[in-house]
C-alpha cells in the first residue's frame, strides 16, 4: 500500500469526472504519463481521478510512471452492506494514493454535507490515501459577500483533527467558476488562500496543508494561478481530459514550481 505520498511543492491533479470510455482512459493515462518529465521530478506531482470501473486498467497504464492515481469519492466506511458505493480499501487496493472528497457536485447531487466528507477525509486518511478536501461558496455568497464564513464553516467542520500536509489538500474551488470559464481574479485567489491559510494554522500543528485552487483552470490562467505564493497546485476538471491542455497545465506548474523554490 503506498501511504500518503504526496511531497511536491505543487500538485496538478485532473478530474475526469463521468468522462471517457476504457480505451480513452487507458490512452489519455500513457498520453499523461509522457508529459511528466524529469524537469518537474520533485517540484510538481501530477494526478489523475478516473472513474471507478477504469482505475484498475489505468493503475496497470501508469506502472512505474510518478503519475499518482486518485479516485473522485469514497465511502465513508472501510467495508458493509453499501449497495453501489467503493470503500477506501478497495481504492488503496487497486493502487490510489489519493482521493478526492466534497466534491461541490457531489455536495449537491448526493446531499453530501460536511460531516459526511469529514468521516470520508478520515477513513480515507486512515487506510494511507492522501484526502483532498473540496470546499467552495456559491455565486449568491460571492456576491452577498459571506463567502468568506462559508468557506471557513466548511473547512472547520469537513477537515478531521489532527491531520498533517503529507496526509491531506484543500481544494478551494467556487462552485460558479466550475465548468463555467469564469475564474476569480488571482487577487481574489490569493486573498480567499490566505483566509484559508489562516484558518488552518488554528487547526493544524506544523506545516499547512497544501491548497489548490480549482475551477475553470485552462493553458491561458494556469501559470498565472499557479504562480500565486499561496496556491499550492491546481484541480483541474475539463482540461485534464484534453491531453494537450492537461499537458500545458503540467508545464505551466513546472515552470511555476522551478520559480517558487
Ligand atoms: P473545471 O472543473 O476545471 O471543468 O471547471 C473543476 C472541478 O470540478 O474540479
Amino acid at each position: 500500500m503506498k501511504t500518503h505520498p504526496v511531497t511536491a511543492a505543487l500538485l496538478v491533479l485532473g478530474n475526469w469526472k463521468m468522462h471517457l470510455t476504457q480505451q480513452a482512459s487507458l490512452s489519455l493515462a500513457k498520453q499523461v504519463a509522457g508529459e511528466v518529465g524529469s524537469e518537474a521530478a520533485g517540484v510538481v506531482q501530477v494526478g489523475i481521478c478516473p472513474a471507478f470501473p477504469y482505475l484498475l486498467p489505468v493503475a496497470d497504464a501508469l506502472m512505474g510512471s510518478p503519475v499518482l492515481l486518485g479516485a473522485q469519492d469514497c465511502h465513508f466506511k472501510p467495508e458493509g452492506a453499501f449497495t453501489g458505493c467503493v470503500s477506501v480499501n478497495m481504492l488503496a487496493d487497486v493502487g490510489c494514493a489519493f482521493t478526492l472528497v466534497g466534491h461541490s457536485e457531489r455536495r449537491a447531487g448526493q446531499a453530501e454535507r460536511d460531516a459526511d466528507v469529514r468521516a470520508k477525509a478520515l477513513t480515507a486518511i486512515s487506510q494511507g490515501l492522501h484526502a483532498v478536501i473540496c470546499i467552495g461558496e456559491t455565486a449568491a455568497e460571492r456576491d452577498d459577500g459571506s463567502f468568506k464564513d462559508v468557506l471557513t464553516r466548511q473547512l472547520l467542520a469537513s477537515l478531521p483533527e489532527n491531520t498533517s500536509r503529507d496526509m491531506v489538500s484543500i481544494a478551494y474551488e467556487p462552485i460558479w467558476a466550475i465548468g463555467t470559464g469564469r475564474t476569480p481574479s488571482a487577487e481574489d485567489i490569493s486573498s480567499v488562500h490566505t483566509h484559508l491559510q489562516a484558518v488552518l494554522s488554528d487547526m493544524v500543528d506544523g506545516p499547512l496543508p497544501r491548497i489548490l485552487y480549482g475551477g475553470s483552470v485552462k493553458p491561458n490562467n494556469a501559470l498565472e494561478i499557479l504562480s500565486l505564493p499561496v496556491v499550492d497546485g491546481v484541480l483541474v476538471g475539463g482540461a485534464s481530459i484534453d491531453p494537450s491542455q492537461f499537458a500545458n497545465i503540467i508545464q505551466a506548474a513546472t515552470q511555476a514550481a522551478l520559480k517558487k523554490v
